[in-house]
């Protein structure tokens, strides 16, 4: 995910800047660019790579200024480029932007501003940005820095989407504007000195009082001063924040593991993975693809395959390709769909999910499909990983680096985007149309819904510390509530080292309800209306055996005999496992916590499997 830094006050900005832009790297990035505001000029310099190589172009110019913006891209609208680095300037030079987010209505923006003669040099979102904070401040009379700071208002009223801006104009060498909606940005107070950041830790080194910007926010920062202003330019006061972390925790942002603080990321992980594939005004687009209703109506079967917690992702796909789509789908782990001889031709799509693009076995398994003569399309996070260069078609979840061992925010985003990915199949193919109109504003509505999610989560902790010396723990669904069982399940066992298991509900009966004995924790989701009194049925059925119960629905279950309930919010019953396993994750966390033992790195596993 990108990363912006700026930096305002009495030194050169040039190493302050790249000193941030470093702290950032972990959040992943192609390209990095600075702009260094000096003599009333810009100094624009940035680079396809490394902070490093970028170092190695801006510090042979003696650059002198002492204010600056820069910024590590992970590129979205556009390839790794030097043209599509950030900074951004404006045709006349006379501002320039570093963004993170995404600009959904950036075409119609160019459109509009391409009939006022501006003219576009990347193939970025981001550049729209400079130009229209320009054709607003030319268009108003007010030359003051309050005319600057209300023609960067003006724009950020046109743009449709997500962004944090830091914004330098020449005319105005003295101050800096920031502004954020639904990216992070926040804001360092020095003394004689200021800064900006897309996270604290960048500046941590240089001050401990942060101010927090909420959405629409906006501050003009000078090397002395802070103004903050609302969303209607009315000033306001904030309260700086005092960060009392020391350097590994900075490194987490606060939070005690990368896990936690990864569960948290997940409302900025989908909302960054919807990103410009699914527009607000609904509509649906995948460029890197670029499927036709020939190509889409020749495909027979798909097979999703996968490992571990990419694979539990693929089944929820399978649900959705096959009851709205209508295309016969078959999910496979990988390291038995390689050596299983699968009935292949031409006319299959194989989709291999993969975060870290790097699992051996799901790599080997592309390359027997590709040599079988089928269509491969690669999932990943991770920008140029291995399976991306194999495969025939690529597309990519931006949930950004995830570091814990365990999987929570790739996996979210990779429902997220497989649901965006099977409504623009069955757009092309022209396939249950009702369906896609609500599935499309729930998406949009999915990272407030999972924020909600995540405000509270006292009373699955307290249930955690009742439970956590449990010897086994079942999990139980039906539909797409067992995907989630099924993960939830995984997630437990590979953090706490708690033997546990996840049983279809149905299929207690036939076997696995032998195991129910006084007090056996038994987790169930419930949130598939058709199937929710058979559910239910089968939770009391472990009750009557004496087994404790943590439930996670969306419905309202008025009376309910179960030792726990936790309430999730609803959404289309087809994006329920993104909600649902958050509570889930959440609960195999602080169980592990309970135990004392190392969330982020549990024994005997790796964050990447590269070995078969
Ligand atoms: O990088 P990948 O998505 O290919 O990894 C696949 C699995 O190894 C991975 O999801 C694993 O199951 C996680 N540790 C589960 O939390």
């Amino acid at each position: 995910m990108c990363g912006i830094v700026g930096y305002i006050g009495n030194k050169k900005a040039e190493p302050i800047l790249l000193e941030g832009l470093t702290k950032l790297e972990y959040r992943g990035y192609d390209s990095a660019g600075l702009t260094i505001l000096e003599n009333e000029n810009f100094k624009t310099l940035k680079n396809k790579g490394r902070v490093k190589e970028l170092a190695q172009i801006t510090n042979p110019e003696n650059l002198a200024g002492t204010i600056g913006i820069a910024h590590t891209r992970w590129a979205t609208h556009g390839k790794p480029a030097s043209v599509n680095s950030h900074p951004h300037n404006d045709n006349s030079n006379h501002f320039s932007v570093v963004h993170n987010g995404i600009i959904e209505n950036y075409h119609e923006l160019r459109k509009f501003l391409g009939e006022h003669g501006y003219r576009f040099l990347s193939e970025t979102d981001t550049e729209v940005i400079p130009n229209l904070i320009h054709y607003y401040f030319s268009e108003g009379n007010d030359v003051s820095k309050f005319g600057f700071l209300k023609a960067v208002k003006k724009a950020t009223e046109d743009l449709t989407g997500s962004f944090a801006i830091g914004v330098l104009s020449v005319d105005f060498p003295d101050v800096m504007i920031v502004v954020r909606k639904d990216s992070p940005l926040v804001i360092g107070k020095g003394d004689g000195e200021n800064f900006i950041s897309s996270d604290i830790p960048a500046y941590l080194g240089f001050t401990r009082d942060f101010y927090l910007l909420k959405d629409y926010e906006f501050a003009i920062l000078s090397k002395n001063t802070i103004e903050f202003y609302d969303n209607k330019l009315k000033p306001i006061q904030k309260e700086v924040t005092k960060i009392n972390w020391d350097a590994t925790s900075a490194e987490k942002n606060g939070y005690e593991d990368f896990m936690l603080k990864e569960i948290y990321e997940q409302p900025t992980a989908i909302r960054e993975t919807i990103g410009n594939h699914l527009c607000s005004d609904g509509s649906l687009q995948f460029d890197e693809l670029n499927f036709s209703k020939e190509f889409l109506s020749q495909i027979q079967k798909i097979y999703i395959v996968a490992c571990g917690t990419a694979m539990h992702a693929g089944l929820s796909a399978k649900t959705m390709l096959e009851n709205i789509c209508e295309i016969n789908t078959e999910v496979d782990v990988a390291s038995e769909f390689r050596y299983r001889n699968p009935l292949i031709n031409k006319n299959t799509l194989c989709i291999f999910i993969t975060q870290s693009g790097e699992t051996a076995d799901t790599i080997a398994a592309l390359k027997l499909a590709k040599a079988k003569g089928a269509i491969t399309l690669a999932i990943s996070n991770v920008e140029g990983s291995s399976i991306t260069r194999e495969a025939d078609f690529v597309t990519y979840t931006h949930a950004g680096p995830e570091i814990a061992v365990a999987s929570t925010k790739a996996y979210t985003s990779q429902i997220t985007l497989l649901a965006i990915l099977v409504m623009h199949f069955a757009e092309i193919l022209g396939k249950n149309s009702e369906i896609l109109a609500d599935m499309k504003k729930s998406i949009l509505e999915l990272p407030a819904k999972a924020e909600q999610l995540l405000s509270d989560f006292s009373e699955i902790k307290d249930f955690a510390h009742e439970v956590y010396s449990s010897k086994d723990v079942f999990f139980l669904g039906r539909g797409l509530d067992y995907n989630s069982a099924v993960e939830g399940s995984l997630k437990l066992k590979e953090i706490s080292y708690i033997h546990s298991e996840a049983f279809y509900s149905g299929e207690l009966k036939h076997g696995p309800i032998a195991l129910i004995e006084k007090d056996t924790l038994v987790v169930s989701t419930l949130t598939v209306e058709d199937l929710l009194e058979k559910s239910i049925s089968n939770i009391q059925e472990v009750i009557t055996r004496g087994a404790k119960t943590l439930v996670v629905t969306d419905k309202e279950l008025a009376h309910s005999n179960f030792t726990k309930m936790i309430k999730i919010p609803e959404t289309n019953k087809f994006l329920t496992p993104i909600l649902s396993i958050i509570p889930l994750q959440i609960f195999a966390y602080y169980i592990s916590k309970e135990k004392g033992l190392d969330v982020d790195k549990p024994r005997n596993l790796a964050k990447s499997v590269t070995v078969e």
